[in-house]
Parts: structure tokens; C-alpha cells; sequence
């Protein structure tokens, strides 16, 4: 199957299009991304992508090259237009090309792309081994609420934790978790659903957002607050979610077991409400 990218504007095979040496993006970092699901064939949650793109790109001073409602119909468009089940559509915006200086270029041209590739659905809910964290220092900005292409300190833990043999990285400051290399961190205590909140150091999330949307619907106590490292590792059920795992159960934390070593009740309840939500949308 031919993969497909929609380039600043034209669609092309994903092998042929080409962006400058001097791309912002490539040189600085200087750009904003969303990665989104397609679920039968659909972008999922397109809607909230977008709302969030906006977000970024107003905490990088930069803006949409193109209307937000047109940038829609295009992705859609595409997603029609490849007809895979079972995707994963990459989105990206860079500030353009232009000759290297720290300043902001006076006239570029924002680089705009998009492209769709295939990816396996997610499992059954509750199967699986259960992933394992490691505890990472946090070493990122302080906008990481800003969904930036800069993410050499979240590439560098996440290879950390594979280097361990561990799935995913957990960034602990100060004895605080805020949340993971490429996911949001939940855990249940007594009942309560709690995450970090959003904002400087937490990614605004959008399966964290649909999910603590369930929560409130489903009648679950929830609580936004930080989380101490060690009443995390204590408590009744932990789980990790994003767009590319949706909910996925956490059994081991630094090498110790954690969550009771399965995946607890709650955690089922909200992937089930998650996948209704999926299949309603
Ligand atoms: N990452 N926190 C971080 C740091 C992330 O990179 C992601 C997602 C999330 C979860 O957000 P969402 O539910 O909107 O996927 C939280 C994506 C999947 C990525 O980097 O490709």
C-alpha cells in the first residue's frame, strides 16, 4: 500500500516529499505536532486534536497557515482518501524554512504536513503482561502543556527505560510524578481516580480528557493534583493512557510490583467507557 502526505497543500507519496535543510524544525526544533488514531478508517477525536494544535501554536507564537476548519476537511479528505482501518496520522507544523538565526524569520513560510500509516488496534482490555515503569528525572521546559517537536529529554528517557528493559519512563521530580515519556499517569487510591494536572509540566492529554469526562459520568471520584512518588507506588491500581495505547495497566515500577499486579477493576471500567466513547464518536 502506497503511504500517503499531505505537504503544504498537495498530497504526494510519503517516499517523495522533501523539506529544506534549513527548516526550523529541523535545525531548532521550532514546531508543534499532534498524533492522532484512526479508528475504522475515521481520525478520531479530530475536533480536540485540533483545539489543542491551537493551544500549542499560541504557546510558540506561531500560527495555523490555514483555516482550522479547512486543515479538518483535508485530513479527513486524506483519511478517505487511504482507507485504512486501523491508523495513525501524524501531524506536524514548523515555523518553515528560512536561513538559520535564533530570531524569528520576518516572511516564512510555515511547513505544514500530515501523513497516515497503518497500525496494529490496540488488545483486549486488561490483557497484556502489564507494563513497567522507570523513575526518570524530569529534564524538560516548563511548557510541556505546548505539544512541542522538541522532545530530545523525552526520546532520552524513554531509550533510558528501554536500556533497563522497561516500557516506559516516568518523570519523578522532587519526589513528584508528572507523567510519563509519551502518556498521561493515573492511579486509583481508595476509590479515587487521581492524575497530575495539566499544564507545566503534564501534557493536556485527550484520552486524559475523555477519560476523566467517563469518570464524572460514571459517578467516580476524581481528583487533578500531584502525585507523590511513593503514594503512587503504593496505590490500588495504576494505569498509563494515550492516544496510541489508549489505557494500559502498569504492573511494575522500578523493578518492584505495583497495582496489585493485575489490572484492577477501575481501570477495566474506564477502558470500557473509553471504548464506548470511541465507538459513539
Ligand atoms: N504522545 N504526555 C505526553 C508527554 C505525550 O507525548 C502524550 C502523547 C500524552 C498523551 O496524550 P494523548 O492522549 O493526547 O495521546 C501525554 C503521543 C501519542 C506521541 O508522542 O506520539
Amino acid at each position: 500500500m502506497q503511504e500517503l502526505i499531505w505537504i503544504n497543500g498537495e498530497v504526494m507519496p510519503l517516499a517523495d516529499a522533501r523539506i529544506g535543510v534549513e527548516d526550523r524544525g529541523y535545525q531548532f526544533g521550532d514546531g508543534v505536532y499532534e498524533s492522532l488514531r484512526l479508528y475504522n478508517g475515521r481520525p478520531f477525536a479530530i475536533d480536540r486534536h485540533l483545539d489543542r494544535l491551537e493551544l500549542s501554536c499560541g504557546g510558540i507564537d506561531l500560527e495555523l497557515p490555514i483555516d482550522v476548519d479547512d486543515l479538518k476537511d483535508e485530513m479527513l479528505r486524506l483519511a478517505e482518501r487511504v482507507r485504512i482501518p486501523d491508523g495513525f496520522l501524524y501531524l506536524q507544523l514548523t515555523r518553515g524554512n528560512s536561513p538559520r538565526n535564533h530570531l524569528f524569520p520576518q516572511a516564512s513560510k510555515p511547513t505544514l504536513l500530515f501523513y497516515i500509516r497503518e497500525i496494529p488496534p490496540v488488545g483486549p482490555i486488561g490483557g497484556g503482561a502489564g507494563q513497567s515503569l522507570l523513575s526518570v528525572p524530569d529534564e524538560r521546559w516548563n511548557r510541556c502543556w505546548v505539544k512541542s517537536i522538541s522532545l530530545l529529554a523525552n526520546v532520552l528517557a524513554r531509550n533510558a527505560a528501554a536500556a533497563a528493559g522497561v516500557d516506559e519512563a516516568a518523570f519523578v521530580q522532587d519526589g513528584w510524578i508528572s507523567e510519563c515519556s509519551s502518556s498521561n499517569l493515573f492511579v486509583v487510591i481508595d476509590h479515587m481516580l487521581v492524575t497530575a494536572p495539566v499544564g507545566p509540566r503534564v501534557l493536556p492529554g485527550i484520552t486524559r480528557a475523555i477519560l476523566l469526562e467517563a469518570a464524572k459520568a460514571m459517578g467516580i471520584a476524581a481528583e487533578e493534583r500531584p502525585i507523590m512518588y511513593a503514594e503512587a507506588i503504593a496505590a490500588d491500581e495504576i494505569f498509563i493512557a494515550s492516544t496510541i495505547r489508549e489505557l494500559a495497566w502498569v504492573g511494575k515500577w522500578d523493578g518492584n510490583a505495583v497495582g496489585g499486579g493485575r489490572c484492577g477493576p477501575m481501570t477495566i471500567d474506564l477502558h470500557k467507557a473509553f471504548r464506548e466513547y470511541v465507538a459513539a464518536n
